[in-house]
């Protein structure tokens, strides 16, 4: 099929890919940034997953196979053809950690970008096993001499230059996995990035994300947290449990398939009490041998998996007090955030305010994009735009492909790149 030429829809704005590869769906969307804020939506791929287990590529065929439908079907509906794009990531493969970075200041002189680069340059260079590449350095909390919460350092004069520095590191594997499989699909990573901070960027308010926020992104196979604070990152995980190992153990307890128990999950879970919209029945499913399945055991099912994760989720914010660092309480997200009264039952067990998150400023194709299940999506192409190309990117003794891609990378503009092809 001929496709437009991208150039004829672009007016003044920049266009951005950007990859979800998620263990239920795979989305793709090609985005326009119109005046640095809003993303019109121009292209959306959204097809089923297949290859992918708690969030890695278990089928680096089948995974290929799911990227491609949703490319094509993502560069059909826009017109443009994609060269590369932003890619999510995330698993118990990755592992994050706080550090600190500083710099002294030439006498008389201000805070300029290069030392901010100089700054994170030193968190880049830590040392790694080959095992592990470094995802992202993100600084925060900037100190200059004795003076701390700094906001932008840029200007001001200082002898020594202190961050913190919140580094992401992730299984070299795993990610050259990921990279493959898109590849496969003829597309090339344009840089990879940490699930939840994508999803933050998509559903954070700007004054949630500055006094203290926690991110919980509830999916099909893992659940992602990313601690906002002063704009920028305080914490990131991954656990390995989300929708998946709900709808499974309602198939194991109830003695269903996994289709039929994901199917009832839809149909019937709520964890409000009054059952707003659901249907209140005595029997979830009527069985060919003419025996039944009680409602009641169905419910207890749900909600005893329900609130396990939700501790799991507090054991592991456990470490932080999250009533200071974290004011403005959680935002809940991920397809599984939709099911009813997930923000009560979060109430609850954390004890600080709970919402839950959809995509925000967007406009366009975007009538399936205003759902929980989309926030990363959306999020990696805000995330992309806003951070890479800044953050310094260095990667752990880079894979063949990598080292292949990043040749490439550095020959052709990053405008060729995307949509040149
Ligand atoms: N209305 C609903 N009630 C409960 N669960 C739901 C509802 N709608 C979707 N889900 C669940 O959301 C999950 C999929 O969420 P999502 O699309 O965010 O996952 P993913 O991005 O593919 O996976 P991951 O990010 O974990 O790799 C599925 O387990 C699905 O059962
Ligand atoms: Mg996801």
């Amino acid at each position: 099929m001929m496709l437009k030429s991208p150039r004829k829809l672009l007016g003044n704005g920049k266009l951005y890919a950007a990859i979800d590869v998620g263990t239920t769906k795979v989305c793709t969307l090609i985005g326009l940034l119109e005046d640095d804020e809003i993303f019109r939506i121009i292209g959306v791929g959204i097809g089923r997953s297949l290859g992918m287990r708690k969030a890695v590529v278990v089928d680096l065929n089948q995974v290929g196979d799911s990227v491609r439908d949703s490319v094509r079907e993502a560069e059909v509906s826009s017109g443009v053809r994609i060269n590369s794009a932003f890619i999510g990531v995330t698993g118990t493969h990755i592992s994050s950690f706080n550090t600190s970075s500083a710099i002294s200041i030439p006498q008389d002189q201000a805070v300029s970008d290069k030392d901010l680069q100089r700054l994170m340059q030193h968190a880049w260079e830590m040392r790694m096993s080959n095992e592990r590449q470094l995802l992202h350095a993100v600084p925060s909390n900037y100190k200059l001499d004795d003076h701390s919460e700094v906001q932008n350092p840029v200007g001001l004069h200082s002898s020594r230059l202190d961050s913190q520095v919140h580094m992401v590191t992730a299984a070299s594997h795993a990610i050259n996995n990921l990279i493959k499989s898109v590849r496969k699909a003829g597309v090339a990573a344009e840089d990879i990035i940490l699930e939840p901070l994508a999803s933050g960027e998509a559903v954070l308010r700007p004054a949630e994300k500055d006094v203290g926020v926690v991110v919980v992104d509830i999916g099909g196979g893992t659940t992602d947290i990313a601690v906002f604070r002063n704009n920028s990152v305080w914490h990131t995980a991954a656990i390995p449990v989300a929708g998946y190992q709900v709808t499974r153990d309602l198939a194991y307890g109830l003695g269903v398939s996994y289709e039929e128990a994901e199917a009832l999950k839809i149909k019937y879970a709520t964890m409000e009490a009054e059952r707003k919209g659901k249907p209140v029945p005595d029997t979830v499913l009527e069985m060919e041998d003419n025996g039944s399945i009680p409602f009641r055991e169905f419910q207890d099912i749900l909600t005893a998996r329900v609130e396990e994760m939700l501790e799991l989720i507090n054991v592991e914010l456990a470490t932080e007090d999250l009533h200071r660092v974290a004011p403005a309480g959680i935002v809940f997200t991920g397809g599984t955030s939709k099911l009813p009264g997930m923000a009560n039952v979060g109430q609850r067990v954390f004890g600080l305010p709970c919402r839950v998150g959809v995509p925000r400023n967007i406009s366009g194709l975007v009538h399936m994009l205003h759902d929980p299940a989309f926030a990363t999506s959306v999020g990696l192409l805000y995330w992309g735009a806003r951070n890479s190309g800044q953050e310094l990117r260095r990667m752990n003794r880079p894979s063949p492909l990598t080292r292949m891609w990043l040749s490439v990378r550095r020959r052709t503009p990053f405008w060729k790149r995307l949509f040149g092809r």
